[in-house]
């Protein structure tokens, strides 16, 4: 198979790090571009992360000695060098907005890690598991932006990715109807490690900003169809949630209560989790885990710190599931948020794009 060139602009920050370590020993993808907003332009990519870098492997030899181009001024070499980007950078919605569309109209395909297009009605959302036809609403976008290559994928927020793959398996027979979530969040999420962050440490901070609107929302996006060009929300289930931060460095962890339309036994749940597998898995994508959804039996997992890197950070990992005296059930979900929910999510978007076809 050929090597895909692959930019990642924001290349600098914490979830451009992970792509830039996940990229570097992809079996598809070469790392030809970094770039990042002019503060970091023009330095060797080691000296542009010095001091921040935050991972746990060491910056890949075939990034440290790459000049970091700016974002915004470099489109145009950027593009050139590249079959496509991955967008990580931290700016304002807007600016994200316009400067995902410049890369999408100079005929470069942008798979992004941002919320800015997560709305745009002809921009696929995509957890590769569950919606991966989604992305048969490029072609209405290339007509919208009049390109020939050039569109923006999106993937989800880190919140969801942990309770919508169990919901999900759910849907076809029993029909979940209300959900009620409570999301236990880690630092990464909002770029920080426990140095940057020392207010987190023995603490529980109950407020993440726009993070239970994405996590009460975008889940009825995934599980939309495609209708006139446009992706049209589902309208059930009904979610709430409340989303708090707490001293973790990674993996965000869930506590769920759903009651369903045809409510099914914990027997049929188990088995319909155990037995799932989807596009990814039959594709064989080099990142998608052999087995998407993992049940513990044991009571008290999963746990982050010894389940969030389940199948290299891609599983999910689901426990505790028992009857409630409210909601029909219970139990407890777990993601690697800058791994399935952030990079990695990215990662396995871009492969899916690729075997379809879309960055050719
Ligand atoms: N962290 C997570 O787990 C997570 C999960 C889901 C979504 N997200 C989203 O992903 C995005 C990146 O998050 P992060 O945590 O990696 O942020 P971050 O650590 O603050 O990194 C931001 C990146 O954006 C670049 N940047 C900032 N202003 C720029 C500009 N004007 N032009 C070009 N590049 C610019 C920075 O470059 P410099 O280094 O040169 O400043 C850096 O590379 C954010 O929108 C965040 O909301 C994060």
């Amino acid at each position: 198979m050929k090597k895909y060139k692959v930019g990642v602009i924001g290349a600098t920050g914490m979830v451009g790090q992970r792509f830039v370590t996940l990229i570097a020993q992809h079996p598809w993808f070469e790392l030809t571009e970094v770039a990042a907003s002019s503060r970091s332009a023009g330095k060797k990519y080691e000296d542009a992360v010095k001091g921040r870098w935050a991972m746990e492997a060491a910056i890949p030899d075939c990034a440290k000695g790459m000049i970091v181009k700016s974002a915004e001024e470099d489109i145009g070499d950027i593009t050139k060098n590249v079959d496509f980007v991955f967008s990580a950078v931290n700016m304002k919605k807007d600016e994200i907005k316009a400067l995902e569309e410049a890369y999408a109209k100079a005929e470069c395909p942008v798979v992004s890690n941002n919320s800015a297009h997560r709305w745009t009605e002809d921009v696929p959302m995509v957890v590769p598991e569950i919606n991966p036809d989604h992305i048969d609403i490029i072609p209405s976008q290339r007509r919208r932006l009049g390109t020939k290559r050039g569109f923006i994928a999106v993937k989800s927020n880190c919140s969801l990715q942990s309770y919508v793959p169990a919901l999900h398996p759910l849907r076809d027979e029993f029909n979940p109807t209300k959900v009620l979530v409570c999301t236990y969040q880690a630092i990464s999420g909002a770029g920080k490690t426990f140095e940057t962050f020392p207010e987190i440490i023995d603490n529980v901070i109950p407020f993440i900003s726009g993070e239970e609107e994405k996590s009460e929302q975008e889940p009825l996006k995934l599980w939309g169809t495609i209708e006139n060009g446009k992706i049209v929300p589902a309208n059930s289930p009904s979610i709430t949630a409340q989303c708090f931060r707490v001293p973790c460095s990674d993996g965000h962890m869930a506590a769920v209560f759903v009651s369903f339309e045809k409510k099914p036994t914990e027997e049929e749940i188990l088995s319909r989790w155990s037995s799932f597998s989807s596009v990814p898995q039959k594709l064989n994508l080099p990142s998608a885990p052999k087995q998407f959804i993992h049940y513990f039996e044991e009571q008290d997992r999963p746990q982050t710190k010894l389940d969030r890197n389940l199948e290299n950070g891609m599983a999910i990992s689901v426990g505790r599931l028992r009857p409630d005296s409210q909601y029909d059930y219970k139990f407890v979900c777990l993601s690697h948020n800058t791994l399935r929910g952030a990079a990695g999510g990215g990662i396995l978007l871009a492969e899916l794009l690729c075997a379809k076809g879309y960055m050719d």
